[in-house]
């Protein structure tokens, strides 16, 4: 008989009791929800790192045109979508797996490359699904904590690499820091993976970073290792709602491994067709990843000068300690229409995650940070 875990109102049903402890995840207030709780009309929804500018006017025209049959099941293979991404990316489509988001490739990687008793090795702060999914399936997961000045750990990762964890969840650009690896760091890390390691590499933001960053892609199929690359239409792209990401895959095999580990039909045909369509209009990706950076810069500037120490980020977010608990902060943040993460993960609890939106959301959290922050730096003074 199994024995799971029991709760109080079915006392007789089994639990997996994996998913039963797995920590929630720390998704960011609706808009909805953040009126009802302020009162207010105007919100500044900066806690889910989504683009403020919406989505290019080609992805609008393929959701208001008739070439989608709801009645028909999507294509299960995503056929056209994969072909556009493996021309642009000088892949084998058979490489790619198309995802209900790039979160459902990270379940089908845990699904497919652990089970229990198995290690999975992340970053410290984690981004909540490197994992929450590796746990699902009764994984250990291994944190290794980020530097005094908001960096990767290096060598810390070479030691935790060398007792060859099953898989390696790294997110570069790293949600909720902001740091990406460069050349050196990602080449030190790539040499210090076993070949027994998956190692899943998280460019969820890759749009986002400096030329100085390199196209961790590039790196790992010069390299012998086995990897999984991810990539998202959710953010540069700004179809969060939709939920399109892929998998780059070191291998076929590894391809086939992914999507046996997801539901068949698992991206619906109008998010396939906005895809294929936000794909080919890089030129409204760019304009408004650079419009983001360049707010970035200026957010960034402001709290420095509140005197918060902010992480330098290469992301579409920012990450800084307010120096006391980030959960009162952000209470008081949504009174005034401000929607934030506060980070829940111990250690992190004084840090706060603050996407870039629009000017006109910056400004109304940046005033109202410094509203919340200003008697409290009288008081100390
Ligand atoms: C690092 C990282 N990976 C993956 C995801 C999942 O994105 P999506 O499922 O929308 O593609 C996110 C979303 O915030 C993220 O920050």
């Amino acid at each position: 008989m199994l024995s799971g875990k029991k709760i109080a109102a079915n006392p007789e049903l089994y639990f997996n009791p994996h998913i039963a402890a797995v920590p929630k995840y720390n998704a960011g207030l609706g808009l909805a929800a953040a009126r009802a709780a302020s009162g207010l009309e105007q919100i500044a929804r900066l806690a889910s790192n989504e683009n403020p500018y919406g989505c290019s006017p080609g992805v609008q025209q393929v959701l208001s045109g008739s070439s989608v049959e709801p009645w028909r099941y999507s294509d299960p293979a995503c056929q056209r979508l994969r072909m556009a991404l493996g021309e642009r990316l000088g892949v084998d489509p058979e490489r790619i797996v198309v995802g209900n988001g790039s979160e459902e490739m990270i379940a089908a990687a845990s699904r497919a490359f652990l089970s229990e008793g198995a290690e999975a090795l992340t970053v410290a702060p984690c981004f909540g699904l490197h994992e929450i999914e590796p746990l699902a399936v009764g994984a250990r997961v291994t944190k290794v904590p980020m530097t005094a000045d908001f960096g990767f750990d290096v060598p810390a990762l070479e030691a935790a690499l060398a007792r060859a964890p099953n898989a390696f969840f790294l997110p570069s650009p790293w949600n909720p820091v902001g740091a990406a690896l460069d050349h050196e760091q990602l080449a030190r890390v790539i040499a210090a993976t076993p070949e027994s390691t998956l190692f899943v590499l998280d460019e969820a933001y890759r749009e986002f970073t400096s030329d100085a960053i390199p196209d961790g892609f590039e790196m790992l199929r010069e390299s012998a290792r086995s990897y999984v690359v991810l990539r998202t239409f959710s953010k540069a792209f700004g179809l969060a709602g939709l939920r399109v990401g892929y998998a780059i895959c070191a291998s076929v095999e590894i391809a086939r491994m992914l999507s046996a580990a997801k539901t068949p039909f698992n991206v619906n045909a109008v998010a396939q067709a906005a895809a294929v369509a936000a794909l080919d209009d890089q030129a409204w990706m760019q304009a408004a990843v650079a419009r983001i950076c360049a707010e970035r810069e200026r957010v960034a500037g402001e709290l420095r000068a509140l005197g918060l120490r902010v992480a330098r980020s290469e992301g579409n977010f920012l990450f800084f300690s307010v120096g006391r608990s980030s959960a009162e902060v952000a209470a008081e943040l949504l009174k005034a229409g401000v929607v934030v993460k506060p980070w829940v993960e111990a250690q992190y609890q004084a840090f706060i995650r603050v996407s870039i939106g629009a000017p006109i959301e910056n400004d109304q959290f940046l005033a109202a940070l410094a509203a919340i922050l200003r008697p409290a730096a009288a008081g100390a003074a």
